[in-house]
């Protein structure tokens, strides 16, 4: 392996491929629009000109597409093919296990990946334990004390983001291709209710969990466009229905070592 190009090497799973893949020492090119250090290269997705730059010279591809577009394929297909045309001979895309093939849109990047790509892996994470902490929804109700959601009592097999940054650094760097889909959960699913209880009892802060109708999360969720938010409550009503309650061993498979228990994650995380 000469080099990987790490997509949304600033984000949540991009910064930690980026890490893991340094202390394998890779080499790792790492894409953000606005880039302020070495080993940093200049990437948007919507200007072309500087696709070639970032792919030259590389052989794999950790692929994060365009986030808040409604269909990503019109971006993700054409530098798809640029860049196995420059030599890159490896694709990992970061897929969602809440998205099937039918998905518009998002549905038809596995299958893209998997015939324009000579290898590839398509991961497909559950929901992150990271959405906890930072930037969303979920964290600004961990600081408001009350998460609401339209999940109702569904359980989610949440993930840590180092977990599916570990089983990207494998399908990344092992010699054999893994040329497959991985779906990738944390060690045990739960609810929000008690997501929220744990949180509670470990670092002190009373955190609840209100579950209300699709409809009124819609209204909540007000600052994104209308039909992002009705997308995103939809996903809540799947996992009420249990489309999400379900575990894998892909990553102590993949990486020979466990998967963060949710309340590990909230111990390091959110604790103190
Ligand atoms: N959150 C969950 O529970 C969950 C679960 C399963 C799957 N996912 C999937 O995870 C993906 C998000 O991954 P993440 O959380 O690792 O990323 P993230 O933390 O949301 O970061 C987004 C990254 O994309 C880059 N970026 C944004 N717009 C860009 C553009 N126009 N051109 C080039 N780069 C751009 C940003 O880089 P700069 O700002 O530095 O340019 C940043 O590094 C989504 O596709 C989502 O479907 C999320």
């Amino acid at each position: 392996m000469r080099e990987v190009l790490v997509i949304g090497a600033t984000g949540t799973t991009g910064s930690r491929v980026a890490t893991g893949l340094a202390e394998r020492g890779v080499s790792t090119r790492r894409a953000t629009r606005t880039p302020r250090a070495p080993g940093q290269v200049r990437f948007e997705w919507t200007d072309p000109g500087t696709h070639r730059p970032a792919l030259t010279g590389v052989d794999a591809v950790y692929l994060i597409a365009p986030i808040g577009v409604a269909d990503p394929v019109p971006l993700v297909e054409p530098l798809l093919h640029e860049a196995v045309e420059s030599g890159v001979r490896r694709v990992v895309l970061l897929g969602f296990s809440a998205l099937n093939e039918e998905t518009p849109g998002w549905g038809a990047l596995p299958g893209l990946v998997r015939t324009v790509s000579p290898e590839w892996t398509v991961l497909r994470p559950s929901w992150f334990m990271n959405n906890f902490t930072g930037d969303h929804p979920v964290a600004d109700g961990v600081r408001a004390g009350e998460i609401v959601t339209a999940t109702g009592s569904g359980r989610i097999g949440f993930v840590d983001a180092g977990d599916i940054a570990a089983v990207a650094v494998r399908a990344l760097t092992d010699e054999r291709p893994h040329d497959t889909d991985h779906l990738i959960t944390g060690p045990r699913a739960l609810g929000y209710d008690e997501a929220a209880a744990i949180i509670t009892e470990v670092t002190g802060r009373p955190v609840a969990h209100r579950a209300v109708e699709a409809r009124e999360l819609v209204a909540r969720l007000s600052d994104y466009p209308p039909e992002y938010a009705a997308f995103l409550a939809g996903l809540d009503v799947a996992i009420a229905d249990g489309a999400e309650d379900r575990v894998t061993d892909t990553v102590a498979r993949v990486t020979g070592r466990p998967a963060r228990d949710f309340r590990a994650f909230v111990s390091t995380e959110l604790a103190g």
